[in-house]
């Protein structure tokens, strides 16, 4: 005899989060709990693990964030999330409005994922000279993906996707380097789990992009405790490190500016690509940690911080973030390639 397993049928992502926003599906207690009312309830609260057995001085604790445990696998799920909801809340985001963003990268992947999650078509602009697995997740997720020139880099997506705005006003422009909802999902969330989870944090250290992890989580950091040190990797001028900016090339990005970022930046670190690529090999050959290239190079600037602490210094304890997950890199070679070789070909391919 068949059982009655009590099937009430199926009902949409959309319905479900329409529900859940009337409170009537979640069951998911905070902190208790690993049942989740749906995908998007599983941003953030990311892990932190101990990683000091990379650290150049026994003084000094290296502690990861882990940010590629999001569910759409990276920090930037933080900020899609908090983007869109932003939009709807000021009304700029109205049911079954196109969303338009240039990005080849995380935020793209995410705003797609949460976008057809939501109903919302979307566009995502991005340099045909990205590395296939990022156009292919963009697929995966349902954006409709607009090819830009690949010698024009990331800024010519931004460009074109800025005239596309302009002809388009009905579009919903979401532009993560100037919208305050990026830095604010990290003053908010990165920021709070991180003093929650480590108060005797003296450094911490990310990569800069569009600023938005460094300016909310510095600030909030700073807040706690104004002897935090905040440390921003960057890659030399004219070198390129995936997700990275070196701030001198000429483009400043508003949220930095809004945000008093020369202010509140201890000190940068530079970082080269070679660099980066070591240390992502050593963190998931000594770490078992498989993650992107940007890591690499946070985890070089940490250790760089480290070694420059004295024998007389206090103990230091620094946190820094792991952005994503390797999968998305595999066909650069990163992992396994000759460095030579594997450092040419992170210079060819443009990743955000
Ligand atoms: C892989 C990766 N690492 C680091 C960053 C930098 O983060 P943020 O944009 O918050 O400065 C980005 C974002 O552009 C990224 O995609």
């Amino acid at each position: 005899m068949t059982k009655n397993i009590g099937f009430v049928g199926m009902i949409s992502m959309r319905e479900r989060l329409e529900r859940k926003m009337s409170d009537t599906l979640s069951h998911t207690i905070p902190g208790i709990s690993s049942v989740h009312a749906n995908v998007l309830d599983m941003i953030g609260n990311t892990p932190v693990v101990d990683v000091s057995n990379l650290s150049p001085n026994p003084n000094v604790r290296i502690l990861a964030k882990l940010e590629m445990q999001n569910p759409f696998g990276s920090v930037k799920d933080r900020i899609a999330n908090a983007m869109i909801e932003a939009a709807e809340r000021d009304g700029s985001l109205l049911p079954g409005q196109t969303i338009l963003e240039p990005s080849s990268g995380n935020t793209g992947i995410a705003l797609a994922a949460i976008a057809r999650l939501k109903g919302y078509p979307i566009k995502i602009l991005l340099p045909e000279s990205v590395s296939i697995e990022r156009r292919q997740m963009l697929e995966i997720m349902g954006a409709e993906v607009i090819l830009t020139p690949g010698p024009e880099g990331s800024n010519g997506a931004v460009k074109r996707a800025k005239e596309m705005a302009e002809d388009h006003p009905e579009w919903c422009f979401i532009y993560q380097y100037a919208n305050e909802a990026n830095p604010l999902a990290h003053y908010e969330g990165t920021g709070p789990e991180i003093w929650r989870d480590v108060p005797e944090i003296t450094h911490f250290v990310a990569g800069l992009g569009t600023s938005g992890t460094l300016m909310g989580t510095g600030r909030y950091l700073k807040e706690q405790n104004p002897d935090i040190q905040i440390i921003a990797v960057e890659p030399p001028l004219g070198e390129r490190v995936e997700g990275l900016r070196n701030m001198d090339e000429g483009y400043i990005p508003p949220i930095f500016e809004n945000w008093n970022g020369f202010d509140l930046l201890d000190r940068k670190r530079v970082v080269r690509p070679r660099e980066s690529i070591e240390w992502t090999r050593r963190l998931v050959r000594e770490c078992g940690i498989f993650a992107g290239l940007s890591t690499g190079a946070a985890l070089a600037g940490a250790a760089k911080v480290a070694a420059s602490i004295g024998p007389n210094d206090p103990p230091a304890t620094i946190l820094f973030i792991v952005c994503d997950g390797g999968w998305k890199y595999l066909s650069t070679g990163a992992y396994t390639a000759d460095l030579d070789e594997a450092e040419a070909n992170a210079e060819a391919i443009i990743y955000f």
